[in-house]
């Protein structure tokens, strides 16, 4: 199924000196549309000198929230994050698709239970929204923020960290922990690493008790997280994963239709079929697709994001990286087109079927 994108204004505010809270100014319109669970992500379109550059971002706004906002920290040589953190300004137009993902939580109003999430860095987006509105959704329950940084000025959303604790004193705590920043207390300084989580949680969190984890993050953080837990006896359906979106992909090469050994790909969306050569050895089946059908969906291009997902009806295919779809779903034939190659000749593919939606 081809995605839409909505052109619409932003509002930009800086938050660190390498990072921006980005606002969209959504017509009254297209609210309904953007109300978004909390954890979900947007994926941003911009031309960029030519290009067509796209990346998703996760929401950081409570999702009782009115406005919508997402926060972007500045990746060296990152294409979208330097353009969106030194460019674009308030008042500029942004492409962007509605909310997607499965991240996250559903708040229900009767739960009473503890909740834990650990980020680092702009792994705090998502994690805000959970938090805020799982603080504001259920009022017996309590939330525990441990974010990792390298220095005090390097934290994104500070402000909005600590107006909720001053809106909800009793029920969230937050743990800064700084790698570049000495602190009197050993367990505040350093990096977020397997023996600072069982540090944690032998003296601030009764790791048992804790109804929910969000772990938000790069991925050794994400990785040694879910070990640790596991090592702690957390059962894993407790344990919510979020990775960053990485900006540094490798460049990958336009198709070559002269190359040796090549497949046939039939690809089918919207209904409509095309056909086209692909080199299994070349760039991922997207690259061949987008070639002959430019409204073919893809955001992240690493794997990550499960925009590109599409579903094999005929042959088989290889993924380079898979972030995104479970094992119910790659069992199912769902691929990530950006990872994806042909193995043993053609295939047929269609994005036209859903089920299942990767995180
Ligand atoms: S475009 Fe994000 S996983 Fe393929």
């Amino acid at each position: 199924m081809a995605v839409e994108f909505h052109t619409v204004p932003v509002t930009v505010k800086p938050l660190t000196v390498d990072a921006v809270g980005i606002t969209l100014d959504l017509p009254h319109e297209l609210r309904e549309e953007f109300r978004h669970r909390p954890g979900q992500h947007l994926v941003l379109r911009a031309m960029i000198d030519g290009e067509d550059v796209r990346r998703s971002y996760s929401i950081c706004t409570s999702a009782n929230d009115d406005s919508i906002s997402v926060g972007i920290k500045r990746i060296p040589d990152g294409v979208f994050s330097t353009y969106a953190t030194q460019q674009l300004a308030s008042g500029d137009t942004i492409d962007v698709m509605t909310p997607i993902g499965e991240f996250g939580h559903s708040p229900d109003p009767v739960t009473h239970a503890s909740y834990v999430a650990l980020a680092a860095g702009s792994g705090i987006t998502p994690v805000l929204s959970i938090l805020t509105t799982t603080l504001e959704v259920e009022p017996a329950s309590r939330c525990t923020l441990i974010y990792g940084n390298r220095t005090s000025s390097s934290i994104m959303f500070l402000e909005e960290i600590e107006a909720l604790k001053n809106r909800f004193p009793d029920r969230f705590q937050v743990v800064h922990i700084l790698s570049r920043e000495p602190h009197e207390i050993p367990l505040f300084e350093g990096r977020i690493d397997a023996a600072k989580i069982q540090a944690l949680a032998s003296s601030l969190i009764d790791a048992n008790s804790v109804a929910a984890w969000f772990l938000c993050g790069p991925l050794d953080m994400v990785e040694t997280a879910q070990h640790t837990l596991a090592d702690l006896g957390v059962p894993s359906h407790r344990v919510h994963a979020e990775l960053f979106f990485d900006e540094r992909i490798e460049t990958i090469p336009e198709p070559d239709a002269t190359a040796e050994g090549m497949v046939t790909l039939e690809l089918t969306i919207d209904g409509r079929t095309s056909v086209v050569d692909v080199d299994p050895e070349g760039p991922a089946i997207l690259d061949y697709a987008r070639s002959v059908r430019s409204e073919v969906p893809f955001a992240c291009k690493g794997g990550m994001c499960a925009t590109c997902k599409a579903k094999v009806i005929e042959g088989n295919v290889r993924l380079e990286k898979n972030y995104a779809l479970t094992a119910e779903e790659v069992d199912a034939g769902f691929v990530l087109t950006c990872q994806a190659h042909p193995v043993d000749g053609d295939v047929t593919i269609t994005y036209d079927v859903h089920g299942g939606v990767g995180r």
